[in-house]
């Protein structure tokens, strides 16, 4: 017994130097340790031998298994950095993680924020979740008002507050219009750029139920409607490029008055309604996209604001940015629910 141990230790030993891969190693390592390896059947006769030599031949049997397990490990080792070393070409390009980059809502919100920079207006971020107050009633809308209609809304349910009314969830940048009167202390001049997620009730091929909006809004003495012409001609100048085309239309809102529509004629058929294939556009029907509403500041909501509105008037305009960037040049993009379905084939393509 004494013999078989120290014979299969030496073996075993001179195996384990031959072997050259991790697979061969196991192998060997279960035909010596398995359940009905060497070691372990020559381990099972022990109590078959006299009494007298058991203790001796167990220590050895332990020592054996020492050593052998140790030298497999050790050899485990030496293959496993081998296999590192072999394969270690510090000349190979490396896999690059994959790169991502801004989603182009957030890339229009910066470009048009440095837009406005140029021409001094404030950036400004107002509420998501705004009061009555701030969205309605000190715009001119007050509660049952027919125009409150056009700005359908996600009331929140909780408690009205007694001064400032129900909570909502902000359907318009036009609630950081007061606010902001209010953070200046009621002195113009005003000059902001706001910018803001809105949500409304609509899931369609040209709305989200939450969307971004840019409101700008100046109020000084002497402002005119002219301030605003120039203002809106010098965005479209600068987002769009001198080749698209804009126009006015009068309209109604109540926080403006006179108040218009700002249009802009429609990048996927250049205004004509109609594709190549003499199918009507599906995204504009007519030619003309409307990009939001624009007017100069009733006088109600100076008033609401604590502006004086003898001596100073203002002018305002909120529109949509995703509507905004997809009428960019060569954004060709016909639902505008894409922007937020997370389809990174659609997303990385900007
Ligand atoms: N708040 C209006 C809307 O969401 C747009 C608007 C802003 C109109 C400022 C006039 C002045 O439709």
């Amino acid at each position: 017994m004494d013999q078989k141990l120290q014979q299969l230790r030496n073996s075993t030993i001179k195996e384990i130097s031959g072997i050259k891969s991790r697979v061969d190693l196991n192998r060997l390592y279960l035909k010596i340790f398995g359940s009905s390896g060497e070691f372990t059947l020559l381990l099972k006769s022990i109590p078959e031998l006299p009494k007298e030599v058991r203790p001796k031949i167990g220590k050895l049997a332990n020592q054996v298994k020492k050593e052998l397990e140790q030298a497999i490990l050790i050899k485990g080792r030496d293959l496993e950095k081998g296999r590192l070393t072999e394969k270690m070409d510090v000349t190979f390009p490396a896999v690059l993680p994959p790169l991502g980059h801004l989603h182009i809502v957030t890339k229009a919100i910066e470009e048009i924020v440095l837009i406005f920079e140029k021409i001094g207006f404030n950036n400004r971020h107002y509420r998501e979740i705004e009061w009555d107050w701030y969205a309605f009633e000190s715009l001119n809308m007050p509660k049952n008002h027919p125009a409150r209609d056009d700005f359908e809304t996600f009331y929140i349910d909780e408690p009205p507050s007694p001064s400032f009314g129900q909570m909502v969830l902000s359907p318009h940048t036009s609630s950081g219009q007061v606010r902001e009167m209010e953070a200046l202390k009621s002195r113009p001049p005003v000059r902001m750029i706001n910018i803001a997620k809105c949500y409304r009730p609509n899931w369609d091929l040209t709305h989200t139920p939450m969307f971004h909006q840019f409101e700008g809004l100046v109020v000084d003495k002497g402002i005119n409607i002219t301030h605003l012409k120039g203002t809106l001609d010098y965005f479209a100048r600068e987002f769009f490029g001198s080749e698209r085309k804009t126009r006015l239309r009068p309209f109604h809102f109540q926080f403006t008055e006179p108040s218009f529509e700002v249009d802009i004629n429609c990048g996927i058929c250049l205004g004509k309604g109609k594709l190549e294939n003499g199918e009507n556009c599906r995204f504009c029907k007519s030619g003309w996209l409307e990009l939001g509403g624009a007017g100069m500041v009733h006088p109600e909501v100076l008033k609401a604001g604590k502006i004086n509105s003898q001596d100073y008037t203002g002018f305002a305009f909120g529109w949509g940015i995703e509507r905004t960037y997809m009428m960019k040049s060569g954004t060709r993009l016909d639902d505008i629910r894409l922007l937020y379905g997370n389809d990174i084939r659609f997303l990385e393509q900007f």
